[in-house]
C-alpha cells in the first residue's frame, strides 16, 4: 500500500469497523455455539416437544460434534444422522443420548451401531432381516424405528406392504432381538407445510400407527415432522420433532416466515479477506469469460473463496456479500474455483487485508443463507452444506 503523506496516500481508514474475526486467517465459518443452543431451546418452547436434533453432513456444515453438543445443551435429547459412520463419531465424542440413523444399504456396520446403542431405522424388509440378523449374532436387542412411507414416496415401506413389515417385526421383538423403539415417517411438503399433502401424510401416519397397535406394536416415540412441520403444523409433532435448519436458525418455510419472525439465529457467518484490491478503468472484463464489465472506473476486490469452498458457480452476478463500510455488493463476475471478484464502486475504502462477510446472522446488514437461497434459487441447507473443508470451522459462544 503507499505510504500516508506521499502523493497517492490510502485514504485514512476506519480500523474499528473491522471486526478482526480472522487474525491470520484467510477464511473462516465462524459458529456461534450459543445460537444453536438458543435455537434448540427455542423450538423445544414452540413446539412443547422433545427435540431430535438432526445433525447429519458435519451437522449441515456446522460441525458435526459441535452442533450435537451445543443442541444437546440447548435440551435436544435426540440426534438424527443419516449414516452410521455419523452415529459412531457421535459417540466417539462421548454423545450419550440416544442417536437415530436412518439411511443405510446391505452390508453397513450394523454390528457396531448396535454395540454403540445407535438406533436404526428400519425402511425396508432387508433392513429389518440384516438387523435381527446381526443382533441375533450378537445376543443383543437392537433398538429400530420402523418408517412408514406416508407419500414421499423415498425411504419406508409403503401401506401396502407395511402389515407384512409390522408382522415380521412382532415376530423379532417376540424373538427378543429386536425392540420397537420408534415409529416414523416424513413429510414431503416441509418448505410448505401447509400443503394438503401434509394432513393426508397425517391422516395415513394415523392409520400406519393403528395397524401397528393390532400387531401389538407400540412404539415409545411417533415422529414426522421436520422443521417445517415443527414449526407450522402443530399436528405433525407427535412425540418428537426431527429438527434440522431451524437448529441452524434458518427459516424451513422463509415464504411463510423468516428466521427472525420463528426467533431463531443464524449460526453461521462465512467470513475472507481480501486478498487483492484494485482499480480498473471502465470497461475491464472480470474473471473467466468476461461475464461481468465495469461500468465506470472503478476498484475490484477478489475473495478467496471459489467453488471449490461451496461458492455455486452459479453465484456468478448475483450472489450477494457485505463489505464493511461499502454495503452489500454482488460478486462480478464468474466464481472460479477458488476465488471470486467484487466491484465495490470507485474510491471504496476497502483494501488486501481487510473482512468481508458472504453471510451471516444479518445483524449488520449482511446477507443471510437465507438470502443466498433466495438469490439463486435454491434453499438454505444448501448454501450452509455445501461450505467445504478448506474453510475452517472456528467457534465462538458457549461451548467453543
Ligand atoms: C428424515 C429426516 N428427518 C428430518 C430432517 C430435518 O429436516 P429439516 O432440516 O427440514 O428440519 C431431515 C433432513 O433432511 C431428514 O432427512
Amino acid at each position: 500500500m503507499t505510504e500516508a503523506g506521499s502523493p497517492r496516500a490510502a485514504p485514512v481508514r476506519d480500523v474499528t469497523r473491522r471486526r478482526g474475526w480472522l487474525g491470520d486467517g484467510r477464511t473462516s465459518a465462524i459458529i456461534d455455539l450459543t445460537a444453536i443452543r438458543e435455537n434448540v431451546a427455542r423450538i423445544r418452547r414452540l413446539t412443547g416437544t422433545e427435540v431430535m436434533a438432526v445433525v447429519k453432513a458435519d451437522g449441515y456444515g456446522h460441525g458435526l460434534v459441535a452442533a450435537a453438543r451445543a443442541a444437546v445443551s440447548g435440551g435436544a435429547t435426540w440426534l438424527g444422522v443419516a449414516f452410521i459412520e455419523e452415529a459412531l463419531a457421535l459417540r466417539a465424542a462421548g454423545l450419550d443420548v440416544p442417536i437415530l440413523c436412518w439411511l443405510a444399504v446391505p452390508g453397513e456396520r450394523i454390528g457396531d451401531a448396535l454395540a454403540h446403542d445407535v438406533d436404526l431405522s428400519v425402511s425396508a424388509p432387508w433392513a429389518l432381516d440384516e438387523v435381527r440378523r446381526v443382533a441375533g449374532q450378537r445376543g443383543t436387542s437392537a433398538r429400530v424405528h420402523l418408517e412408514v412411507d406416508t407419500g414421499l414416496s423415498r425411504g419406508g415401506v409403503t401401506a401396502s406392504d407395511w402389515p407384512t413389515l409390522l408382522d415380521a417385526a412382532s415376530r423379532a421383538v417376540d424373538a427378543g432381538c429386536v425392540q420397537v423403539v420408534g415409529i416414523w415417517s416424513h413429510l414431503v411438503h416441509g418448505d410448505d407445510p401447509h400443503h394438503a399433502t401434509t394432513s393426508a401424510q397425517i391422516q395415513r401416519f394415523d392409520e400406519a400407527l393403528a395397524v401397528a397397535e393390532r400387531f401389538g406394536i407400540h412404539p415409545q416415540v411417533r415422529h414426522l415432522a421436520n422443521s417445517g412441520g415443527a414449526l407450522h403444523v402443530p399436528a405433525t409433532r407427535y412425540d418428537l420433532v426431527r429438527a434440522g435448519i431451524a437448529v441452524y436458525g434458518l427459516a424451513p418455510a422463509p415464504q411463510l416466515c423468516s428466521a427472525a419472525e420463528l426467533g431463531l439465529r443464524p449460526a453461521m457467518r462465512l467470513v475472507a479477506k481480501v486478498a487483492l484490491a484494485k482499480d480498473l478503468p471502465a470497461g475491464a472484463g472480470i474473471s473467466y469469460g468476461h461475464r461481468y464489465r465495469t461500468a465506470e472506473p472503478t476498484r475490484v476486490i477478489l475473495v478467496p473463496l471459489g467453488y471449490a469452498d461451496g461458492i455455486p458457480r452459479n453465484a456468478t452476478n448475483i450472489g450477494p456479500v457485505w463489505i464493511p463500510g461499502v454495503g452489500r455488493r454482488i460478486i462480478s463476475g464468474t466464481v472460479c474455483m477458488d476465488q471470486f471478484s467484487v466491484d465495490v464502486g470507485a474510491g471504496a475504502d476497502i483494501a488486501e487485508g481487510d473482512e468481508i462477510v458472504v453471510f451471516g446472522p444479518g445483524d449488520d446488514g449482511e446477507p443471510t443463507a437465507d438470502d443466498w437461497a433466495r438469490a439463486l434459487g435454491t434453499i438454505s441447507y444448501e448454501i450452509v452444506t455445501r461450505i467445504g473443508p478448506r474453510v475452517p470451522r472456528v467457534y465462538e459462544g458457549d461451548g467453543a
